[in-house]
């Protein structure tokens, strides 16, 4: 069977283990805002001989997947015990109120995208480095002790140059 169509790689089978989570992997990855439309899942569906309720199973088992468009940049902040009491709720609300959602709430919805694509803010329960407490994720960096000064500063730098 033929699966280049979606996972552009000529090299994998679908009875392979772990096709399909390639196919996902690989799909995410050539999407322009890192994300899996519900298109594609259909694709990847119907190449690997799959039904589409088991492939958005797995597309929503990993966290690394992302049903919406995604920000060019992405910010995790922990919201995990060690990183709330040395005060993520405000990096968290800080970097909302920034971003123009001054109203996100993490128990309402997982995360945020700005409008212009420039930015997705969602949190995480915990990064495994609570010693270096409040710990954010910026475009995969991890950042810690993180104040909201330091927060400010690597917005403000982001945004001047998504403004370039
Ligand atoms: S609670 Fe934030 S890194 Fe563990």
């Amino acid at each position: 069977m033929d699966t280049s169509t979606v996972t552009r790689s000529p090299t994998i089978k679908n009875d392979e283990p772990g096709a399909l989570l390639t196919a996902l992997e690989e799909a995410q990855g050539a999407s322009e805002y890192k994300y899996l439309s519900e298109e594609t899942m259909r694709s990847i569906a119907e190449s690997h001989g799959e039904p589409l309720s088991r492939v958005y199973s797995v597309a929503t088992f990993y966290s690394y997947f992302n049903l919406n468009p995604q920000g060019k940049h992405t910010i995790v902040v922990c919201r995990g015990t060690a990183c709330h009491t040395r005060g993520s709720l405000g990096l968290l609300r800080e970097a909302a109120a920034r971003l123009g959602f001054p109203d996100f709430r993490e128990d309402e919805e997982p995360s945020f995208t700005t409008d212009d694509k420039q930015f997705t803010v969602r949190t995480v329960a915990c990064f495994g480095q609570c010693a270096l407490a409040p710990v954010v994720s910026i475009d995969g960096t991890i950042y810690s002790r993180v104040t909201q000064g330091k927060l400010i500063s690597i917005l403000d730098g982001l945004k001047k140059g998504a403004a370039k």
